[in-house]
């Protein structure tokens, strides 16, 4: 294998490799956003979802969930206590997103609106361990209010853990209260930060360095109908403004149900935009279209109803990067952030095709460039299993000029490893791609599981030497989706898994992490026998040099079960360091995956290996192997 480090074949954009966050999955509720109430605000369908009442006592009036809807339209309900005798027992409790996760020893920050005419009922609370067992008490202090609404907060620390805890507000006394937005965080958030991230889960995204994130979906952009698409002028400023809307992902059936999957925005694009600063990310925001998931309703905005759906990409350019004095950059500035942003790029639509598209995003395109001529606009073109419809789209998009164009697939193993060379032959000039979701689906599926195994992992490491290769068209890519919770599922395989307490990279994690921690400056070639590597003997291979770092990476995937041995000369440098970095990802079975037990059983080992030559290497890969090859220039 000969490698050509002076030829400079294209760069690799800043943003090739970076992640795809939906919250499909409990990814978003009851997982990255760090909130333990479920259902805080009772806005849920059924309004005390989430909560069970103990009483000892009859009076049907004791609980009542009231709705003032015409006064507060993003947040009408709350909930009415009434205790009319001192005695007797009258508590909710809240059992969290599938439990809460507790830890020993952490602070935990409870709060709530409350408004009390006259002072009479008091609040307590217990956190309860898995076998109903209190480990954390506190009082919450609510004098008397008047007719307004005030807020209260008491914080206390767990004297255990617990895997799937529940929080028990006990109300002692007599009298009336008005409950609203009951919340308890861990204050162990991504940077502190008070209602922020669960710092596990935004760590394993920070430890892959991408370079952009893509939000919030997915097919939530979409909504199953357009009443239900994804509004992200509803998400930002205070919480209890956020009006929440029922999860897309929201199941009732088998294994995957998910009844009480909502969006409570909790986590919204003020808090996409930062989590994208914290970590390093380009921002990639996807914004409806004007039409609804084609796999549901297919309803569709009339064409002269569209200018609303426009105005909220316009102003959302001016909410991430407008001057403190624009409409937006102000309630920019008023979330605590008067900088920019800087965002450059916006997708519009989610997996949506035809005329129907095609003829709503031209009049986003016009609007869009005609205010900001340099901003980049990502078109959808579907997802299909023939890859048919990217083919058409693809002409058509092109000849509109679009930036940047999102292809998804989700493919078997072998799809994978048969169409590395799928961008060999795409054109240089014009639009660019997006590899915006994909993900190598094996067929094995375990309690309906489908299996994040070495299998999958090792046919995507081969693809994407193909995509490496091909920097020069394929400007972006990411796998999909990103997150998913042990208990609350809906879509396998996912890259990253969570419990309430835990968090995993699967074997496809961790190819993306390589791919994304050495992904170099600029393609060089990487040849045998004067051809790119794309699955000749089963090997797959590509090469970068990084200009800033002087080395010359090269990545190997192995997808045949024998062992191979190759030469890697390095031609058109001078005299190499004789020590070369070796990363290598493996297992000896396909069938290989990582797991709560064994987070890390298939994971990257690096080592230090010797040149055999004057910049040559004789190499051995081991059967389904994925390396990653550093020479120091
Ligand atoms: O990643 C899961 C789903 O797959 C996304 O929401 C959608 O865009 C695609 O169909």
């Amino acid at each position: 294998v000969v490698v050509k480090a002076n030829q400079l074949v294209s760069e690799v954009q800043p943003t090739m490799w970076g992640v795809f966050f939906e919250d499909i999955n409990m990814g978003a509720d009851g997982g990255i956003y760090a909130e333990l109430i479920k259902n805080r605000s009772f806005e849920f369908l059924k309004p005390l979802m989430g909560w069970q009442v103990q009483q000892d006592f009859f009076d049907e009036g004791a609980l009542q969930v009231l709705n003032r809807l015409e006064k507060n339209t993003p947040n009408p309900r709350f909930l009415r206590v009434t205790k009319k005798a001192a005695g007797g027992n009258l508590a909710v409790t809240n059992e969290g997103f599938r439990g809460m996760g507790i830890k020993k020893g952490l602070r935990y920050d409870f709060s709530l609106q409350y408004r009390q005419p006259a002072a009479g009922l008091s609040l307590s609370l217990e956190l309860l361990n898995n076998e109903d067992k209190t480990i954390g008490t506190a009082t919450v202090q609510t004098p008397a209010t008047g007719e307004g609404w005030q807020k209260a907060a008491v914080s206390f620390t767990a004297s255990d853990s617990a895997s799937k805890g529940r929080l028990r507000i006990t109300f002692t006394g007599s009298g009336s209260m008005d409950l609203d937005m009951i919340s308890l965080f861990p204050a162990d958030t991504w940077k502190g930060r008070p209602g922020g991230m669960r710092a596990d889960m935004v760590q394993k995204l920070a430890d892959m360095k991408p370079g952009f994130i893509r939000f919030p979906g997915g097919c939530i952009v979409e909504g199953f109908d357009l009443s239900q698409r994804y509004q992200w002028k509803k998400t930002i400023g205070a919480l209890d403004e956020r009006q929440l809307i029922i999860n897309r992902w929201n199941f009732e059936f088998a294994h995957r149900a998910a009844p009480d999957y909502f969006q409570t925005f909790g986590l919204g694009f003020f808090e996409y935009f930062q989590l994208a600063e914290d970590i390093g990310a380009a921002p990639l925001p996807i914004l409806n279209c004007g039409m609804a998931c084609q796999f549901n309703t297919s309803e569709l905005v009339p064409l002269d109803q569209l200018d609303p759906y426009i105005q909220d990409a316009l102003d959302l350019i001016e909410f991430a990067n407008g001057d403190v004095n624009t409409t937006w950059g102000k309630k920019r500035a008023a979330m605590g952030h008067p900088a920019p942003f800087n965002l450059t790029m916006m997708g519009v639509g989610n997996e949506n095709y035809g005329p129907q598209y095609v003829e709503r995003l031209q009049l986003f395109m016009k609007a869009i460039k005609a205010k900001y001529p340099d901003f980049k606009i990502v078109t959808s073109s579907g997802t299909d299993p023939d890859g048919k419809r990217f083919d058409y789209l693809n002409t058509e998009l092109r000849e509109m000029k679009a930036d940047i164009i999102d292809e998804h697939y989700y493919r078997n193993p072998s799809w994978f490893l048969a169409n590395a060379g799928r961008y060999d032959s795409y054109p240089r000039n014009g639009a660019k791609i997006f590899g915006g979701e994909y993900a190598g689906h094996s067929d094995k599926v375990v309690d309906g599981k489908r299996q994040n195994n070495w299998q999958a992992a090792v046919a995507e490491a081969a693809f994407m030497t193909g995509l490496e290769r091909n920097a020069a068209v394929v400007h972006m890519a990411s796998y999909a989706p990103l997150f998913a919770h042990a208990d609350g599922w809906q879509w396998t395989p996912d890259l990253i898994w969570v419990n309430n307490l835990q968090s995993y990279g699967t074997p496809s994690y961790y190819v993306q992490q390589l791919y994304s921690l050495n992904k170099g400056t600029h393609v060089v070639p990487a040849l045998w026998n004067g051809e790119a590597v794309k699955g000749q003997d089963s090997l797959y291979i590509s090469a970068v040099v990084d200009q800033k770092s002087k080395e010359i990476i090269v990545k190997i995937v192995n997808a045949s079960s024998r062992t191979q041995t190759r030469d890697v000369v390095v031609e058109g440098a001078a005299k190499l360091n004789k020590t070369v970095s070796l990363t290598t990802l493996g297992s000896e079975t396909l069938w290989s995956i990582n797991s709560f037990e064994q987070p890390e059983a298939v994971s990257p080992k690096t080592t230090n290996i010797t040149l055999t030559g004057k910049n040559k290497l004789n190499y051995t890969a081991a059967p389904y192997s994925f390396a990653v090859l550093k020479l120091k220039m």
